[in-house]
């Protein structure tokens, strides 16, 4: 049997004269008077393949003439050095046998660009467009090398749970999960449970058994914000390290974002070219800024002063104790320094309760990491390791210290400073493929009054 083989091997490998098999989809098909040409893409590259095929084969006026973009084929040939310009190789088939039809009056996804928004009506589909294609090859990488990074410096995967009864965040943000018809039965979970908003609380359990875990996983918020970068189901990468201050937090997560970076720079650089062509002109360069600069670094008191002091208006006027709002981030990283700047020391009154309540007596060790076309990509802190604060802290945030007592044994038993970040994964991917709306770097988007599929 003749080797199957996926094209972006083919193309790597720069071998000619053998014979091989692809499985794929037409992408556009071109008659000359003896042979057709026909652009095969078989998913695993940005790069069709040529085939030619030559009215001599069997079905050629029956079927090969009359194939279009979409239909599936699986074809054998010899591959050959092509003479033509933009391509090394092109495959002669011996055989193309149609899998599956797709008919050109009905199919919706023709030659010409189709724009995002349409794309996204079409969620089924859009997968097979170049851009969508791209985006879902980046994503896959994106999540390999966030593995890799964290499994190269010893840290182990938890898997923390989907249903929750804690809110970590206390946004009140959670979606509920009940048994059908249980109203007016016991609760399933014994008590009022939901999607979880956060793996931090149970990641911090483990990282104070095993010293450096990382939890990667989907996440649910039920917030009404209909933005280009929400969604109520993302996906959080989450490490929590044991005897680690916010200094320490904050060195993980710049390593991890230059590791990442280069990583997707080196392996989808066919993909990240298309981006930067078509999305987001200067991503490349953008990249290459990130992996390479020192990113800033300046407290919450110094970014309202600088806030204050510009000359641009703001929707949401500055002032110390605000949260900092999109456009406040974005024009410190876009505007005033160009580059990620890491924003630490919030006031407490504005952070959850289980971060590092700081001697200053108003603020805490939070962490947030703003890049440029995104704002906040990463938020996190050093917690609260004394049990004093902490139950002070709960007290003043309303929560039910029976409720988490689990938590506050952490604090009772062998407590030990420790830190941790959540660096949302699609807006990662949003900043590495230039995307401007977080809705193109999820396979199947669920925003308020969306989730088809
Ligand atoms: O800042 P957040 O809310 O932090 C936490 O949940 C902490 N418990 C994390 C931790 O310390 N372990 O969320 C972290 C990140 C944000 O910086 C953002 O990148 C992303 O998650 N994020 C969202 N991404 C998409 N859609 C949403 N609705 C998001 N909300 C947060
Ligand atoms: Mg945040």
């Amino acid at each position: 049997m003749v080797e199957k083989m996926r094209i972006q091997r083919i193309l790597q490998q720069k071998k000619t004269d053998i014979s091989l098999t692809i499985e794929g989809w037409i992408r556009t098909r071109r008659d000359t008077g003896s042979f057709s040409f026909l652009e095969v893409n078989d998913g695993s590259c940005l790069a069709n393949l040529q085939v030619i095929a030559e009215k001599e084969l069997e079905n050629y006026d029956q079927e090969i003439t009359k194939l279009s973009a979409g239909c599936s084929v699986v074809i054998t040939g010899d591959l050959k050095k092509s003479p033509a310009k933009g391509q090394d190789v092109e495959l002669h088939a011996d055989s193309v046998k149609v899998v599956g039809w797709a008919d050109p009056e009905t199919y919706p996804l023709q030659k010409k660009r189709h724009s995002l928004e349409f794309l996204r009506s079409i969620s089924h589909l859009r997968p097979r467009t170049n851009a969508l294609g791209a985006v879902t090859r980046v994503r896959s990488r994106l999540s390999f090398a966030v593995n890799n990074f964290f499994q190269k410096r010893d840290f182990v995967q938890v898997h923390t749970p989907i249903i929750t009864t804690s809110d970590c965040e206390g946004a009140g943000e959670m979606f509920q999960v009940s048994a059908t018809g249980e109203k007016n039965e016991k609760p399933f979970f014994g008590s009022r449970a939901g999607l979880t908003v956060s793996g931090q609380l149970q990641a911090e359990v483990y990282a104070q058994a095993l010293g450096r875990v990382y939890t990667f996983g989907p996440t649910f918020r039920a917030e009404n914000s209909n933005t280009s970068r929400h969604l109520a189901e993302f996906w959080m990468i989450e490490p929590e390290v044991a005897f680690c201050d916010l200094a320490c937090n904050m060195e993980l997560a710049t390593d991890l974002l230059k590791f990442v970076l280069s990583d997707v720079l080196e392996n989808c650089s066919e993909d990240l070219a298309l981006f930067d062509k078509f999305i987001e002109k200067g991503l490349l360069a953008k990249l290459q800024g990130v992996v390479e600069q020192d990113f800033v670094h300046i407290t919450y008191t110094e970014a309202i002063e600088k806030l204050t002091g510009v000359t641009e208006k703001f929707e949401y006027p500055v002032k110390w104790g605000i949260d900092l709002q999109s456009e406040h981030e974005r024009y410190l990283t876009e505007k005033m320094y160009k580059c990620p700047v890491i924003v630490t020391d919030y006031p407490a009154s504005i952070k959850p309760f289980y971060m590092r309540f700081s001697d200053d007596g108003q603020t805490v060790a939070a962490m947030d990491i703003l890049v440029p076309g995104i704002g906040e990509i990463v938020g996190g802190s050093q917690r609260e390791e004394r049990l004093h604060i902490l139950e002070q802290r709960m007290i003043e945030a309303g929560i039910d210290r029976d409720e988490y007592d689990w938590y506050l044994d952490l604090r009772r038993y062998g407590t030990v400073p420790h830190a941790g970040f959540g660096l949302g994964f699609e807006r990662l991917v949003q900043f590495a493929t230039g995307m401007s709306n977080i809705r193109e770097v999820i396979p199947f988007p669920r925003t308020p009054g969306y989730a088809p599929c």
